[in-house]
């Protein structure tokens, strides 16, 4: 499975969502590819929010080493899976796609734990560090059902 996380920074929601997958992934021996992009380029090369930083290593993760990058219409033909971390994410990534958008390998995150509510996870950004706990925990369930429905395919 290669996997991709993306929202509209890749600087605070897919960073970690990236960082939490990763490492589940490993702690399952699962040989699959995780990565993260952002449909925005306003912080292309910059390493992950401090407060995003803060929360995963909290948690035992570290994501200090991650940069972001933007999400282009080659993503389609990289990846297996690509999960919106919200509705607007995903209408910026038909705008970047445009005739490669596939809709079979789309999904947003939250619809994995709660299917066809269309939750976004919320975008941290302009607010204050609770709100990335907030968003680390939403993250992490949603991870455990991804892990859970696509363990099999260990490819
Ligand atoms: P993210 O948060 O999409 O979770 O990385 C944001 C980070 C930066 C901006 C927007 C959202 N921005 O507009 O700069």
């Amino acid at each position: 499975m290669k996997i991709l996380m993306v929202c509209l920074g890749n600087i605070c929601r897919s960073p970690l969502a990236e960082g939490i997958l990763q490492h589940k992934v490993q702690q399952e021996g699962l040989s699959w590819t995780i990565d993260s992009a952002g449909t925005n380029g306003y912080h292309v090369g910059e390493e992950p929010h401090h407060l995003s930083q803060k929360v995963a290593l909290l948690h035992g993760i570290d994501i200090s080493h991650q940069r972001a990058r933007r999400f282009t219409a080659a993503d389609f033909i990289q990846f297996d899976k690509i999960y919106a971390m919200a509705e607007d994410v995903l209408a910026a990534m038909q705008r970047i796609a445009r005739k490669d958008f596939d809709a079979a390998k789309v999904e947003l995150l939250m619809n994995e734990l709660y299917p066809g509510k269309n939750m976004d996870v919320p975008d941290p950004w302009y607010g204050t560090e609770p709100g990335y706990h907030e968003v680390y925990t939403m993250i992490d369930k949603a991870s455990d059902k991804i892990i859970e429905k696509y363990r099999v395919s260990n490819i």
